[in-house]
C-alpha cells in the first residue's frame, strides 16, 4: 500500500512522518515543487526507522508524479498557509490553482486514489479537488473535522483535568469561525459534558476551539502543523485499514441534512471505499441553524471559485 502526501511543507512532512511511523504503509511517497525539500525530509525520516522501529520507506521526489503512481490515497497539502491577520479565504486566489493543477496530475497518476484535501480554505478547496478529479464523491475528502473536534477535545481534556482519551464528541461545519462543536453530543467517558463543565466555561471553550487555529497562527506567525499532520494521517489509516472510523470529515452533501452541492464538515464512515457512510443527525433547531450559517459562509466562499478561470 502506498500514500503520497504533496507539499512537504509543516502539515506535509507531519503528515508523512506521522504515517511512517503508523507502520502500515509499503510506502509513503512525499512530492513537493521546491527542489530537494521532499528528498530530504523522506531521508532523514527514514534514518529515524532504525530507532522508531518501523519499515514504511519514505521517499522523496520533486515534482516527480511517478513515483506517486498507484497510490491508494493521496494527501494534498501543497499551497500557502496563512500569515496573521489573514483569513483562510484570503488563500483562495493562489492556493485553488495550485490545488486544480496538483489534483489534475495525481488523478492521472493514480486513478484509483482516495483523495484528502488539506489546503485551505479547506472546504472550498476539496470542492476544486472534486471539480478537477471527477471522482464519485466518496473519494474526495476534506480534512479539517478532526483537527477542530481534537482542539476541542483537548481543551475539554484540560478543563476537566482527565485525559483526552475520554473525550467524545461531534463537530459539523465549514473550517472556519462557524464551525459548529455540538456539546449536546459531548461525553467525558459516558459523562454529558454539561454535568462537568459550567456553561460560561463551555462556552468559552467552543469560542477557543473556533478560533483555534487563529491562536496558533498569532503564537507562530503561520498556520499549525502537528495536529493537522496527524489529523490528515489518521483519515489515510481509516481508509488503508478499512477501519470503518467515524469522523467529521468534510464532503459533498447530495440532499444530505437539506443541501445539496455543498462541501461540508460532517459525520463520515470511512473504509477501503473512502467515505462509505454519512451520518445525518437529527438537529434541533438552534444547532441547524448555526450548521446553515455555517454551509452559507462555505457557499460564498465556493461562489469565488466558480468565477475563477481554471480548465476543468
Ligand atoms: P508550508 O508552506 O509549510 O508547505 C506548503 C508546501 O507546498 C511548500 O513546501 C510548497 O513548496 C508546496 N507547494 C506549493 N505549490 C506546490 C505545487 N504546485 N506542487 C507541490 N507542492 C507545492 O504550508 P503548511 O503549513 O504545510 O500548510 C499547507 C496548507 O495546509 C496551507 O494551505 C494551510 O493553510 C493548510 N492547512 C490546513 C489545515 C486544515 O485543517 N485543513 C490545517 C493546517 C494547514
Ligand atoms: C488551522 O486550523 C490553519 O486551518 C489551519 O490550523
Amino acid at each position: 500500500m502506498k500514500v503520497s502526501v504533496i507539499g512537504a511543507g509543516n502539515v506535509g512532512a507531519t503528515a508523512a512522518n506521522v504515517l511512517a511511523h503508523g507502520d502500515f504503509c509499503n510506502e509513503v511517497v512525499l512530492l513537493d515543487i521546491k527542489e530537494g525539500l521532499s528528498e530530504g525530509k523522506a531521508l532523514d525520516m527514514w534514518e529515524t526507522s532504525p530507532i522508531n522501529m518501523y519499515s514504511t520507506r519514505t521517499t522523496g521526489v520533486t515534482n516527480n508524479y511517478k513515483a506517486t503512481a498507484k497510490s491508494e490515497v493521496v494527501i494534498i497539502t501543497s499551497g500557502i498557509p496563512r500569515k496573521p491577520g489573514m483569513s483562510r479565504d484570503d488563500l483562495i486566489a493562489t492556493n485553488a490553482g495550485i490545488v486544480h493543477q496538483v489534483t489534475k496530475k495525481v488523478i492521472k497518476a493514480s486513478p484509483k486514489a482516495k483523495i484528502i484535501v488539506v489546503s485551505n480554505p479547506l472546504d472550498v478547496m476539496t470542492y476544486c479537488a472534486f471539480k478537477t478529479a471527477k471522482v464519485d464523491r466518496s473519494r474526495v475528502m476534506g480534512m479539517a473535522g478532526i483537527l477542530d473536534i481534537s482542539r476541542y477535545k483537548s481543551f475539554i481534556a484540560l478543563e476537566v483535568g482527565c485525559s483526552p482519551k475520554e473525550v467524545q464528541a461531534v463537530l459539523m461545519g465549514g473550517h472556519g469561525d462557524t464551525m459548529v462543536p455540538l456539546p449536546r453530543y459531548t461525553t467525558v467517558a459516558g459523562i454529558p459534558v454539561t454535568e462537568l463543565i459550567e456553561k460560561d466555561k463551555l462556552k468559552a471553550i467552543i469560542e477557543r476551539t473556533k478560533k483555534g487555529g487563529g491562536e496558533l497562527v498569532k503564537l507562530m506567525g503561520t498556520s499549525a502543523w502537528y495536529a493537522p499532520g496527524a489529523a490528515a494521517a489518521q483519515m489515510a489509516e481509516a481508509i488503508i485499514k478499512d477501519e470503518k472510523r467515524i469522523f467529521p470529515c468534510c464532503v459533498r452533501l447530495n440532499g444530505e441534512y437539506g443541501m445539496k452541492n455543498i462541501f461540508l464538515g460532517v459525520p463520515v464512515m470511512l473504509g477501503r471505499n473512502g467515505v462509505e457512510k454519512i451520518y445525518e443527525l437529527d438537529l434541533r433547531a438552534g444547532e441547524k441553524k448555526l450548521l446553515k450559517k455555517s454551509a452559507d459562509a462555505v457557499k460564498n466562499v465556493m461562489k469565488v471559485l466558480d468565477k475563477m478561470e481554471l480548465k476543468y
